[in-house]
């Protein structure tokens, strides 16, 4: 299939490039396009076949739910039921945003775009561009973020290009997305609100808002053994090619231990590459070193993350070595994504 490809200006949105974008998707076919958390691939969320192309497209499992977007709070009702009033409160303080909702599906939407569940995953999101294009599209388009399964979640256009390009209708690159990772999710259909997958609105931003609100466990701790309640957490994930390890530790320690590891590395020809705080980056000695951000800055550590893992594939890295970093707030979710992408290869030192 041949794909359109097409930059979009957010401060001088293009209507016709949106309108053809909305009926492509009225038709069955599927859009790639820009939100602030990373690029969505959308299909018409109410149309059982348009969700099984975006299946075939990523290459993922069909028991993998995926977030329906809307563009309207009034909308919420028309594809979720039993909605519980903490909803509107939580839509009040982060919609439109990067934040996800779980709730009791409506008759509607077909069992395909939730992966056979009894529940919908409901997002509006607040990029101008993203809003233009659910509306075009009918208000509801399903969205999974637009990378091939187990790549990093594409936060540049080129990235959804090399994933998507001749496997869908149409690509919207809209630039670089403003968070960098995925919405958090919050599941509203138990008694206790529980955040199912980290993201930039925290469990303390919650607290604000509502009274209590649990953790899944499973979200940094993968010995448990216990099943994530969110389906797609528990496949590996925003892999690079190159095989990553993370290394926690005081800065000094860490730079050591790093440069010894990269010099064994290099005498076995194995071409390397760091993850490293501004503060750091200085210190280290690799083929490829990556700042990610100051240490205290967690917003700029999430938003450079899928990036850089992209970058390190693109440069073709074979051993990666990161910093770890700290593990509440927004880091949270960044941690998350970086444990994920290591299949959970730690090393303290
Ligand atoms: O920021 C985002 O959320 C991006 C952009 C495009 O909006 N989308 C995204 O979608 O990250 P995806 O499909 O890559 O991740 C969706 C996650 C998966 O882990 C999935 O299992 C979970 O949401 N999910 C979806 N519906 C669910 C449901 N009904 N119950 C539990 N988890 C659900
Ligand atoms: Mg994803």
């Amino acid at each position: 299939m041949e794909t359109k490809i097409v930059k979009i200006d957010k401060d001088n949105i293009d209507e016709d490039v949106i309108n053809e974008a909305g009926l492509i998707i009225k038709n069955g076919g599927l859009v790639a396009f820009p939100t602030e958390t990373v690029y969505g691939l959308g299909g018409d969320a109410l149309n059982k076949n348009s969700s099984k192309k975006i299946y075939e497209a990523k290459g993922r499992p069909s028991d993998n739910p995926l977030i329906v977007h809307i563009a309207d709070i009034g909308d919420i009702e028309k594809i979720a039921i039993d909605v519980p009033p903490i909803t509107y409160e939580l839509a009040k303080r982060f919609w439109p945003g990067p934040l996800t909702m779980i709730l009791k599906k409506a008759e509607c939407v077909p069992l395909e775009t939730t992966g056979g569940l009894d529940t919908v995953a409901i997002r509006y999101p607040s990029n101008p561009i993203a809003q233009k294009f659910i509306k075009a599209s009918g208000g509801f388009v399903a969205a999974p973020s637009a990378n091939r399964s187990g790549k990093p979640s594409p936060t540049e256009g080129k990235y959804v290009i090399e994933d998507m390009d001749s496997l869908i209708e149409m690509i919207i690159d809209g630039g670089s997305s403003d968070i960098g990772l995925e919405s958090t999710i919050i599941d509203l259909t138990s008694d206790e609100p529980m955040i199912l997958r980290p993201g930039f609105v925290t469990k303390e931003d919650f607290l604000n808002v509502i009274e209590n609100v649990s953790i899944d466990r499973t979200i940094l701790d993968s010995s448990s053994g216990a099943k994530p309640k969110a389906p797609g957490m528990k496949y590996r994930h925003y892999a690079p090619s190159g095989e990553l390890t993370i290394i926690h530790g005081e800065p000094k320690d860490v730079v050591a231990y790093i440069n010894e590891e990269v010099s064994r590395y290099k005498a076995q020809g194995q071409k390397t590459g760091i993850i490293a705080t501004k503060e750091n980056s200085g210190y280290y000695r690799a083929d490829v070193i990556k700042e990610i951000g100051n240490r205290d800055d967690d917003e700029s550590i999430a938003r450079n993350l899928f990036r850089i893992l992209r970058e390190m594939d693109d440069e073709n890295v074979k051993v990666i070595f990161s910093e770890g970093f700290r593990e509440e707030g927004i880091a949270m979710a960044t941690m998350n994504r970086l444990l994920k992408a290591a299949g959970h290869k730690e090393v303290r030192v």
